[in-house]
């Protein structure tokens, strides 16, 4: 079966800085993936080529066979900072899509009362932004995105800005939603913890220049739910992905943006 996401030899340059180096990766349909790396690796600026919103220098993103020339509708994408519109209601919030899209009707409108309901934020439609908790916020970003009905799901960071609880529930309702519906995903974060337990497989990045350094599979069952996390098992992945990276992420703590 050909790959859902078929990277190659993707490279990005900003001027001097070399942000991306020959990156490969072949990712299945319906298959979680993580990214984590240390701050500076190319995290974002991988997802963002993948999103369609920078080109990269060179290399080929194909999804479903198709070059990404910039963004689309097949894509959704989640960022880390909520960026709700505050005059809007969530529900409004989560027809932006389909309304930028043209196709914002009663359907549409079912459509996104039935996500709302998904993420957990059903009763709260005629709600304003400023009235929602972090989390909640970040619920309504999650409904909106899938509200576009994307062939993938890019996430960058989308629950750094919240308290470890708030994260955690956020993980498993997270995996809830994906087993629903089970979009590909590419999820990029700077825990490791979190990678091992949402994803199929964690691509590791080394920074300077960014790449790919390795990959481990996460062979760990599903469903998953947080106990997990106290098993062995579990720790014992979270530490063999940090030994990976620690140097690298000690030199871009010291060294932050040198
Ligand atoms: N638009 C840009 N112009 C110049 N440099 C950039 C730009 N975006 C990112 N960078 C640089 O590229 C490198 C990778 O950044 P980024 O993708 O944000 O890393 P990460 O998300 O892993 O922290 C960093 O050194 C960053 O400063
Ligand atoms: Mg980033």
């Amino acid at each position: 079966m050909a790959a859902k996401l078929a990277i190659t030899r993707l490279s990005k340059q900003f001027g001097e800085l070399e942000a991306l180096r020959g990156i490969d990766l072949a990712v299945e349909r319906g298959e979680f993936i993580s990214v984590v790396g240390p701050s500076g690796c190319g995290k974002t600026t991988f997802l963002r080529i993948v999103a369609g919103l920078e080109q990269a220098t060179s290399g080929d993103v194909l999804l479903d066979g198709q070059a990404v020339r910039g963004p689309s509708g097949d894509r959704g994408f989640v960022f880390q900072s909520d960026n709700l519109l505050p005059w809007r209601s969530v529900l409004a919030n989560a027809m932006i899509g389909p309304e930028i899209a043209g196709r914002a009707g009663p359907d549409e409108r079912r459509h996104a009362m039935g996500l709302l309901k998904l993420v957990g934020l059903e009763g709260f439609e005629h709600y304003y932004p400023r009235q929602l908790s972090g989390g909640m916020r970040q619920r309504v970003n999650l409904a909106r995105a899938l509200a576009i009905d994307p062939e993938i799901l890019l996430m960058d960071e989308p629950f750094s800005a919240l308290d470890a609880q708030t994260r955690e529930i956020m993980q498993t309702e997270l995996l809830r939603i994906w087993e629903e519906g089970r979009k590909t995903v590419l999820f990029v974060t700077h825990q490791i913890d979190e990678a091992v337990f949402l994803s199929d497989r964690v691509l590791v990045f080394a920074r300077r220049p960014g790449r790919l350094q390795a990959e481990v599979k996460i062979p760990l069952p599903r469903p998953r739910c947080l106990p997990l996390k106290r098993t062995g098992e579990f720790v014992g992945l979270v530490d063999q992905i940090w030994r990976m990276i620690e140097d690298d992420v000690r030199a871009a703590a010291l060294y932050e943006n040198a």
